[in-house]
């Protein structure tokens, strides 16, 4: 029976990750069927426990609004997902039960390597507080920064970060108007982007050196990344790599094979492109 892994969440109709997993496993050879499912807002646990107890659910990953779910239905979970608190990739174990990782920060720091992209030694402002900065911030601390600074419209969260994470490095908080000295690297992790908005910043923050990277992506550039281009900063990039990267993460957890992500990658641009 050919192994079956899906995606699922509420709303589920956008999701990328069939098209994504279905590229690797025809690079890799590996014969599964991945698709998108739709849970109904009530019923993550009973529609996932069918899933992987009934026919052939090897593995899943989750969005929103299930990653807490996701978490709870686990009966182990990777340190990386006990450090983000939340789960996007659940794998079922020889023995039956239920393994509960978080591959985004791996897929962040993966894209950002395949930039080449340096972050030991360097100085790394994070933009944001919330769930999705969370889940990036120990594979980041594990480059090696020479410091790292959490920047966020609601200081305390920052602060909570920074205190979680401070067993990893250098790592402290900070408002957006306290921030001192110029960064290497600045990674939006606000939602501010959805909404069109900018986190204030200033432009002392910034050299023609820095590199900006935004966790979100559309088809022209963010408003963050608009920002920092408009002031000279010659290398920006988006988050579409980190989303491949995050599926190539769970794709390895699940099948032991390391696809290549930059097809995959080429092919999502030009399919937005084309829209
Ligand atoms: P996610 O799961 O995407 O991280 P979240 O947990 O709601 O979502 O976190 C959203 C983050 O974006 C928070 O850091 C939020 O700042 P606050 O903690 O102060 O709310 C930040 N954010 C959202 N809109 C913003 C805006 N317009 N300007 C600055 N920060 C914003």
């Amino acid at each position: 029976m050919t192994d079956r892994y899906a995606v699922v969440g509420n709303p589920i109709g956008h999701s990328k990750s069939p098209q994504i997993h279905t590229s690797f496993a025809t690079e890799t050879g590996e014969d599964i069927l991945y698709t998108a499912l739709l849970f109904p807002l009530d019923g993550f646990e009973r529609e996932a426990r069918m899933f992987f107890s009934h026919g052939a659910g090897q593995g899943m990953n989750v969005t929103v609004p299930f990653k807490e779910q996701a978490w709870q239905l686990a009966d182990s979970h990777t340190e990386r997902a006990k450090r983000a608190g939340a789960v996007n990739t659940l794998k079922k174990l020889e023995d039956g039960t239920l393994l509960g990782d978080n591959t985004d920060g791996a897929g962040l720091v993966a894209d950002l390597k395949r930039h080449s992209v340096v972050l030991q030694g360097r100085r790394i402002l994070v933009l944001g507080a919330g769930g999705a900065v969370r889940g990036v911030l120990q594979p980041l601390m594990e480059e090696q920064p020479a410091e790292l600074v959490i920047a966020n419209r609601t200081v305390s969260k920052a602060e909570q970060l920074a205190e979680d994470f401070s067993d990893l490095g250098n790592i402290s908080a900070s408002t957006f108007a306290d921030l001192q000295g110029t960064f290497d690297l600045i990674i939006n992790g606000t939602s501010a982007s959805l909404g069109g908005e900018l986190p204030p910043l200033k432009d002392e923050l910034i050299t023609a050196e820095t590199v900006t990277y935004d966790m979100m992506y559309g088809n022209d550039l963010t408003v963050f990344n608009r920002w920092a281009a408009d002031r000279g900063v010659a290398r920006t990039i988006d988050g579409l790599g980190m989303l491949v990267g995050q599926a190539a993460e769970s794709f390895y957890l699940w099948r032991g094979k390391r696809p290549d992500v930059s097809g995959v990658i080429a092919m999502l641009r030009n399919d937005r492109r084309r829209c």
